[in-house]
């Protein structure tokens, strides 16, 4: 065995067991959450308040002692509050919002379907590393677009239309009065629904490669009685076609594609001389040492999962990384040809840019 001379010091190497212990215990309880989203207990708790194992048993007709167990787990976890004197478990109204809610502005329960696709993925990237070729994003397990939808979908619904859009340079007004807008690497289509819902007279075409996401965008689409002003197609973003857009929008996705310069210079041609592009993508700092933080972690896990691997599957194969940053993103719009790229806004989790042609 490798001797380390000198050793480390035991409360360093104690310091760190306890890390990986918290790691283990939040990998492993990642699936209880997702457990107790598709059984309602969030919701039932969030219905009944104060409530003991055997009560929440009743409300939802599941065996009181499964309950029990995961009631354990989830005050470990500080997901639920738990009132020994009274043995009764409560989930706290933050806790309701983020785990329960699924209109709430911060909820997140169910981005652990993500981390169940990586999981599920975990052999085919293995041998992409391996191999150092790509992997598609439709080659990945569906849970992982169902969990990305959910994810980004809550900071859509809480900000899109509230205070992004807004803070592009008159690009509101434009909405209100009717214009062409292309959302590119769509999705299920959550970003393009919400627009066409509060912008009727304007038209919304959803664009993305990988079929079977485009066939749930429609699907989305129709059951929220959204038809009349968008349409959705199977498309790759450097293929881009038509003219005269007002706004084209690349969300959470200009840094999966294989070439994203590629991709802006093309939507460059598409743009009316006074449209703009509307770039989200992941909050990042330029530098690595900027990102080492649980943000970041929880960014540079996706990236190496299913974003870089789906760069490097494509023509090009950039691999910008879904920490790429500001300046990275600067440098990519102005090879693409933009004069400028301005941080519009910003939240804990996304970068808000505006592309001037
Ligand atoms: C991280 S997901 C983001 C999805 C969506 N924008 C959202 O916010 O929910 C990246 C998306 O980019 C799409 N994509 C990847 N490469 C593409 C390409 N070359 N052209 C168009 N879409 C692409 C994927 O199919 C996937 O839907």
């Amino acid at each position: 065995m490798t001797q380390f001379t000198p050793p480390p010091a035991p409360s360093e190497v104690e310091a760190f067991i306890g890390r990986v212990v918290t790691d283990l215990g939040a990998a492993f309880s990642g699936v209880l959450v997702n457990v107790g989203r598709k059984l309602g207990l969030y919701q039932a708790m969030a219905d009944l308040g104060a409530c003991t194992s055997t009560a929440l048993a009743e409300a939802t007709g599941i065996r009181e002692r499964y309950i029990r167990e995961w009631l354990a787990n989830q005050a470990a976890g500080g997901y639920v509050a738990y009132d020994p004197a009274k043995q009764t478990y409560a989930l706290p109204p933050a806790q309701a919002m983020v785990l329960a809610l699924e209109q709430s502005s911060i909820f997140m329960a169910s981005a652990f379907e993500v981390a169940a696709s990586f999981w599920l993925d975990e052999d085919q990237i293995v041998a992409a590393f391996r191999s150092g070729e790509g992997l598609g994003w439709h080659a990945h397990n569906h849970r992982l677009f169902c969990g990305t939808e959910s994810f980004f979908r809550t900071g859509y619904r809480a900000c899109l239309v509230n205070e992004w859009l807004p803070a592009l340079d008159g690009v509101v007004e434009r909405l209100k009065r009717g214009a062409r807008v292309a959302d590119v690497g769509r999705g299920h289509g959550a970003s393009t629904i919400l627009m066409a819902q509060a912008f009727p007279k304007s038209s919304f075409i959803g664009l993305d490669y990988h079929d079977g996401s485009i066939a749930t965008a429609r699907a989305r689409a129709a059951e929220q009685g959204v038809t009349g002003n968008i349409a959705f197609e199977v498309k790759s973003a450097t293929e881009f076609d038509g003219e005269d857009f007002d706004l084209v929008c690349f969300m959470d996705c200009l840094h999966d594609l294989g070439d994203p310069v590629g991709a802006l210079a093309r939507c460059r041609k598409a743009l009316k001389p006074d449209g703009k592009v509307l770039l989200v993508e992941p909050y990042a700092g330029d530098r690595l040492e900027e990102n080492l933080n649980p943000i970041g972690r929880m960014y540079y896990a996706a990236s190496a999962m299913a974003c870089t691997p789906n760069s490097l599957s494509q023509e090009v194969g950039l691999g910008l990384g879904a920490q790429a940053g500001e300046e990275r993103l600067r440098k990519v719009a102005r090879e693409a040809g933009f004069s400028s790229l301005r941080r519009a806004v910003q939240t804990p989790i996304n970068l808000i840019l505006e592309l001037t042609p």
